[in-house]
């Protein structure tokens, strides 16, 4: 059996720790698919986090380690990192929940304690502990390497995973005379994805910069001052040790496609102040004209449902008003229409 990379290193979880083994294989087999699912899952969270960004999570900056590939190390790799090991965790917690696996079931080691004013722990709380260990072992075995880019790495993993944490809903149960609620227990749940997907989106903001590529070698002493500065920071925090490049601009060496092209959001009730100002930060912040495209959209509508059991739907036609980005000159040539 070829194992694939991320299981021949060692790790915290002491059962895996030897590449080749039998258990390493048998780990493999077990949660393969749902670290799969996970990492699948905070891809399209950072989609949608990022839809009316610059950056916009394309798929070409999404290399997961430090080892080839693309190695910029700036707060949207930062990003990345955390919002995929946080995916990570959160499927493998979930399917716990929901009995995927045969030797994971509730955290119910605090039941029976005393939670806080009028509350015991009770019920069945989430794994996170599970999903923690587990995605810690396959997600954090990416990073081979010991340099700083591999420490920024493995401090916005664990800042993904501290996110699944944080973002914990306790829920409680009444209990007492005719539900007086004299006492509650209660247990902590998982949150909808999308929460821990805001949660870490406030954290890109105020991403903290580390001055460490200038100047550090190999040595033994230069990762001593590599750790010893990343473990001054909060691991709730997320790092970059790089400024982000100019998002507006295509550069193929990086595999940015620039904002030209790109749709923005203008009129809408339901929209947010940041998407209400997508066409600035798109396109006129960059130098861009917003250009205003009409297309004719066909749905389905007046659908009837009829006895039994079919539902009939009439075609309807309507108009509707996109916005995009283009360069200036072109705005008024015929390219366009
Ligand atoms: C875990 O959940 C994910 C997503 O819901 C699913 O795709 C995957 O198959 C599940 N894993 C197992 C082992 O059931
Ligand atoms: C692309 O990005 C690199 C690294 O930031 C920079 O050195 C280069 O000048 C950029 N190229 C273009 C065409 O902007």
């Amino acid at each position: 059996v070829r194992l694939p990379r991320p299981l021949c290193v060692r790790t915290s979880v002491r059962t895996y720790f030897v590449c080749g083994s039998l258990l390493i294989i048998i780990a493999y087999l077990i949660y393969s698919s749902s670290v799969a699912a996970g990492a699948q899952s905070g891809i399209e969270e950072c989609k949608y986090q990022f839809a009316w960004d610059r950056w916009n999570c394309p798929e070409r900056t999404l290399q997961l380690s430090s080892h080839g590939g693309l190695r910029s190390a700036n707060r949207e790799t930062a990003f990345v990192h955390a919002i995929s090991s946080a995916g990570v965790m959160y499927t493998l917690t979930r399917n716990c929940s929901l009995g995927d696996f045969d030797n994971c079931g509730c955290d119910d080691s605090r039941n029976g304690q005393l939670g806080g004013q009028g509350w015991l722990w009770g019920g069945c709380s989430d794994n996170v502990g599970f999903g923690e260990a587990i995605s810690k072992q396959f997600v954090d075995g990416l990073e081979t390497g010991q340099d700083a880019r591999a420490a920024m790495n493995l401090h916005n993993n664990e800042a993904g995973r501290k996110a699944v944490k944080s973002t914990m809903k306790r829920t409680c149960k009444c209990h007492g005379v005719s539900g007086s609620c004299t006492t509650q227990t209660c247990w902590l749940q998982l949150p909808e994805f999308r929460e821990v997907g805001y949660y870490l989106k406030e954290k890109y903001h105020k991403a903290l910069k580390v001055d460490l590529l200038q100047g550090v070698g190999n040595s033994a002493a230069s990762r001593g001052a590599i750790a010893e500065t990343f473990s001054s920071i909060s691991k709730k925090e997320l790092v970059h040790l790089e400024d982000s490049p100019d998002y507006c601009l295509e550069n193929k060496t990086l595999g940015l496609l620039g904002t030209e092209g790109r749709e923005c959001l203008k009129r809408g009730k339901t929209l947010s102040k940041w998407e209400k100002r997508s066409c600035k930060r798109l396109c006129g912040d960059c130098g861009l004209a917003v250009e205003e495209r009409r297309a004719d959209m066909v749905s389905s509508c007046n659908c009837k449902f009829h006895w039994c059991c079919a539902v009939k739907c009439e075609q309807c036609r309507k108009s509707v008003t996109k916005y995009f980005c283009v360069k200036k000159e072109k705005r008024d040539g015929l390219c366009f229409l």
